[in-house]
C-alpha cells in the first residue's frame, strides 16, 4: 500500500507541540498533518515517569489508530519518559522525538553559561543527563526546571504582567551572574520567547529543537521512501482531548503566530 499520502501524526502534552508542527509545515508543506494534544492531561513535566509513559503510549495509538505513516513525539517530557516504549511498540514506522537544542547553544560562544528551560522531569531523566555530559567539559550548563511555566501557554497567556513577574522570579538567581545561552527544553516555551527574551536582554541567544526535529523528520520520511509527492499544500488537522472551541481556536492562533 502506497503511504505517502497519509498524514505525519504529531502529538504533545498539550498545544506547545504545535510550535514543532509549525517546523514541520514549514519544511514540507505538501504533507499532511494530524496534531493531538491532550490538554486535559497537561502539564506532563510534573507528573510521575508511569503516568507520563500511559499517557504517550495512549497518544500514539490514537494517532496510529488514524493511519499515520510516521509519528512526531513533539513533547521533550514524553520523548524522555517514553521513545524507547514507542519505537519498539511501532518499529515498522519513523518515531522522532525531540530533545534540548543543547548542541548549537553550547556552540555558539566560548565556553558560555547555557540555561536549560525544561520540565522537571525533562531535566530528572536518564536522556538529559546523558545529554549533558557530552557536553559538560564546553559549556557551564545550569539545568532550570520551569513548573508552571507551561499552564500559562495553555491559558493562552503569551504576555502581560502576571507572566513577567513569573519570569523575573524564575531568573532571578542569574542576575549577577548573567547567562549566555537560553534553550527552550520543553516545546511550550517558544510561545512566550518574547517575553522570556525580554527579561533576560537581547544580549542572550535564544535555542528551541523545533527546527532541528523537523529536518530529522523530513531525512527519516526520505531515508524510508515516505515523503509525499504531491506539490498541493497538505492538509492540517487539529485534535484536543479537551475538544472545547476555546482549544481549538488557540491552537489555529499558535500555529499561525510568528513568536
Ligand atoms: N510540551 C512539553 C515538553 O516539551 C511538556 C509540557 C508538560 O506537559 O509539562 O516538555
Amino acid at each position: 500500500m502506497d503511504k505517502t499520502q497519509c498524514p505525519i501524526g504529531v502529538f504533545d502534552s498539550g498545544v506547545g507541540g504545535i510550535s514543532v508542527l509549525r517546523e514541520l509545515v514549514a519544511r514540507m508543506p505538501n504533507e499532511n498533518y494530524i496534531f493531538f494534544g491532550d490538554s486535559k492531561n497537561a502539564p506532563y513535566g510534573t507528573k510521575t515517569l508511569g503516568e507520563v509513559q500511559k499517557l504517550t503510549c495512549a497518544d500514539a495509538e490514537y494517532l496510529v489508530s488514524q493511519n499515520v505513516k510516521a509519528l512526531v513525539v513533539a513533547c521533550n517530557t514524553a520523548t524522555s519518559a517514553a521513545i524507547n516504549i514507542l519505537r519498539r511498540e511501532y518499529a515498522d514506522m519513523p518515531v522522532i522525538g525531540i530533545e534540548p537544542a543543547l548542541k548549537p547553544a553550547v556552540h555558539a560562544r566560548e565556553y558560555p553559561r547555557v540555561l536549560v528551560m525544561a520540565t522537571p522531569m525533562t531535566l530528572r531523566e536518564e536522556k538529559f543527563h546523558a545529554l549533558m555530559q557530552k557536553f559538560e567539559t564546553e559549556a557551564d550548563i545550569l539545568p532550570l526546571p520551569c513548573p508552571g511555566l507551561v499552564e500559562f501557554v495553555e491559558r493562552g497567556e503569551l504576555d502581560g504582567a502576571e507572566l513577567e513577574r513569573f519570569l523575573r522570579e524564575l531568573f532571578a538567581p542569574y542576575k549577577e551572574k548573567p547567562v549566555d545561552c537560553v534553550v527552550l527544553g520543553c516545546t511550550h516555551y517558544p510561545f512566550v520567547r518574547g517575553m522570556i527574551q525580554k527579561v533576560l536582554g537581547s544580549r542572550v541567544l535564544v535555542f528551541d529543537g523545533g527546527e532541528g526535529t523537523a529536518r530529522e523528520t523530513q531525512r527519516r520520511l526520505k531515508e524510508c521512501g515516505l515523503c509525499n509527492p504531491s506539490g498541493e499544500k497538505g492538509k492540517i488537522t487539529l485534535q484536543n482531548s479537551l475538544a472545547s472551541e476555546e482549544t481549538e481556536r488557540l491552537g489555529w492562533f499558535l500555529l499561525e503566530s510568528h513568536q
